[in-house]
């Protein structure tokens, strides 16, 4: 079953950038999905759209097999977000924040197994604030999953932490997987959508350009990496722009 189903999707902000050109991305249920492209590709927007935050001009899309915009109502219940740059609300400690987010939908969530799953008891009575990036970052995914998702949205989850702090995120993230919960991210590191991911879409300039298993686009290019296979692929892509 297809958790995201997206067609043709296009989206032009006011200032007249077109951010989105015919976008179309299938996720299946239950897969780790990344969203690879350069900065400007279009990675945010297209979570911005899939998640019911913005809208877009023309195409269809389907999360969870309803249709946006008419079901966002729907869809917001089921989908988590942490957003590029997730804040939260730095001077609530981290129980506060993490139940106001679940306060937001009416399920019933045990934010002690979150703080748990997390490895946040330490810090539950400590502002966001005197957290590190690395633990803010958890406290985002905490709170992006204290409404019991199907569909988990994560814009950049590792941008600017420091190796140690990204692969304990990682295994978070992998075990999210294990608990059937469909992840949906966004990465311009290449590493981490080799690492993580089930499907790689690569987008650039509001289309894709590329999808496959990492391992596919790696021997597409005859390369030993996902770094190596990807450069290449944008270098000819920046060639063919030119032209
Ligand atoms: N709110 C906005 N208003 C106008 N242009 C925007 C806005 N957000 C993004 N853009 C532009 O749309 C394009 C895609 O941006 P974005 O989706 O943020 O890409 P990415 O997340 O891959 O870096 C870029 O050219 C960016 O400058
Ligand atoms: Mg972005």
């Amino acid at each position: 079953m297809l958790a995201i189903d997206m067609k043709d999707v296009w989206k032009t902000y006011k200032n007249g950038i077109q951010a989105l050109k015919g976008l179309n991305l299938q996720v299946e249920s239950g897969e780790i999905f990344s969203l690879l492209g350069p900065n400007g590709a279009g990675k945010t927007t297209t979570v911005k759209v899939m998640s019911c935050i913005l809208k877009y001009d023309r195409g269809n899309v389907k999360v969870l097999g309803k249709e946006l915009p008419d079901s966002c109502g729907e869809i917001l219940r089921e989908v988590g977000i942490m957003p590029q740059e997730f804040q939260g609300f730095t001077d609530l400690t981290v129980r506060e924040n993490l139940e106001y987010f679940s306060k937001l939908y009416d399920k019933e969530v045990n934010i002690d197994s979150l703080i748990d799953t997390f490895e946040l008891k330490k810090y539950e009575n400590k502002k966001l604030r005197e957290l590190s990036g690395g633990y803010k970052r958890r406290v985002g995914l905490a709170s992006a999953l204290a409404g019991d998702p199907k569909i988990l949205f994560l814009d950049e989850p590792t941008v600017g932490l420091d190796p140690k702090a990204r692969r304990s995120l990682w295994d978070i993230i992998k075990g999210l997987k294990e608990k059937g919960i469909t992840v949906f991210l966004t990465t311009h590191y290449l590493d981490e959508a080799e690492k993580l991911s089930d499907t790689v879409v690569v987008i650039y300039d509001g289309r894709v350009v590329r999808r496959g298993k990492p391992g596919e686009i790696i021997d597409e290019f005859k390369k030993e990496n996902l770094e190596d296979a990807y450069l290449e692929l944008l270098k000819n892509l920046e060639g063919e722009n030119n032209e």
